[in-house]
């Protein structure tokens, strides 16, 4: 499914006084309206310093924000990217949106993330870049990409659009590669309906991203109302990822002893739950378990279709992907709203959960 098809939920966005007061004042001063004002460069400077680099820039969404990053990285024409079999569609566009050439590297069973360990033996001359995302609420194993980015000079595009705030190894997630991507799209977990970013350490980057959008104009900006509903959000951020944390831990512990699903392994790091996914023992039964579960009110619905059937022509795959084919027939994930809902909704949600679940 794509983005914008995920389930629209009555409990998001979530009703937020500064948020409104963010709208009124935007109203009040006429910002809303102009194409410059103080919001954006405030959100960017914002963003920059939350994420603890220099650079921070705005603009439409997170799927242009893929493909600014992929431009920014100046690779040559027709070189080769590689990314997980698994991942978000857009993903795969946005590598051939920008001139490049896709080649597919399986996930590590089990969990969501590009297998390192197949990574190395992915690369061939032609291959320039790899683009690496963090998906329900997984986390790739980022010093492991960025030792072997090192060794073989590739640049490394690293998708946090399904995880601001997740912390690996003491480092926001998104600053581990040459430049990380945002999404602020309309189910985001900091939303402004649409919108999306790059931040990076490098000031190339960021100069490149900068003249590719720049035609006289911004030509996929982010707009002064967007960045002023974003700003007292990002503010809220961690806290409310702390909760949506606290709020995982018990729909996990609520599918422990289920043999029908299956969690990742636990994760050293700071996830962040935008989805919150599961591997179902029975790929069969997952329509029929998606339906129970959405027909009392708890959104969940299958994971992305992946890549790896996609035609030989258009990508290179590195072996058969078998755990990307697995995942695209057998992964649920939970949409993150109810983490956040009052006691009562979740402890029903968690009680849903666990009897659909079996666990
Ligand atoms: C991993 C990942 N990357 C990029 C995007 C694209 O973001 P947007 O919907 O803002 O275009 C999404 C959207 O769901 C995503 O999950």
């Amino acid at each position: 499914m794509s983005d914008s098809d995920s389930p629209q939920s009555p409990l998001w966005p979530l009703e937020d006084d500064d948020v409104r007061d963010a709208l009124l004042a935007a109203y009040a001063d006429g910002s809303w309206g102009k194409y410059h004002g103080p919001h954006v460069p405030r959100l960017e400077a914002e963003l920059a310093q939350y994420f603890g680099v220099p650079h921070a820039f705005s603009c439409a969404s997170g799927t242009i924000a893929v493909e600014i990053a992929l431009r920014a990285l100046n690779l040559p024409e027709g070189a080769e990217v590689l990314l997980a079999a698994y991942d978000f569609a857009g993903n795969f566009r946005a590598i051939q949106a920008a001139g490049l050439r896709p080649a597919l590297v399986d996930i590590e069973p089990n969990c969501w993330r590009i297998d390192v360990s197949q990574l190395e033996a992915a690369v061939t001359p032609e291959t320039k870049a790899v683009l690496v995302s963090h998906l329900h609420g997984d986390l790739a194993d980022m010093p492991a990409v960025m030792e072997i980015a090192q060794r073989h000079q590739l640049q490394v595009v690293e998708d946090a659009c399904q995880s601001p705030g997740a912390v690996i190894g003491g480092r926001k997630a998104g600053t581990w590669g040459d430049v990380g991507t945002l999404s602020f799209g309309g189910s985001k977990l900091l939303t402004a309906g649409r919108g999306g970013a790059i931040v990076t350490s490098r000031p190339d980057v960021f100069q490149r991203a900068k003249v590719f959008c720049e035609r006289g104009n911004h030509a996929f900006p982010l707009s002064e109302l967007q960045a002023a509903v974003l700003l007292p959000q990002l503010e809220k951020l961690d806290a409310r990822n702390q909760r949506r944390a606290a709020a995982v831990a018990r729909l996990r512990d609520a599918t422990k002893n289920s043999t029908a699903w299956n969690s990742p392994p636990p994760c050293d790091d700071s996830p962040v739950y935008y989805k919150v996914g599961w591997y179902l023992a029975d790929p069969a039964a997952r329509e029929a378990t998606c339906a129970r579960l959405q027909s009392a009110g708890v959104a969940i619905d299958a994971g992305f279709r992946g890549f790896a059937k996609r035609p030989d022509s258009w990508c290179r795959k590195l072996g058969q992907l078998p755990e990307a084919r697995r995942a695209a027939e057998a992964t649920i994930t939970l949409h993150h709203p109810v983490l956040l809902a009052d006691e009562a909704e979740l402890a029903r949600a968690v009680e849903v959960v666990r009897e659909v679940a079996g666990g």
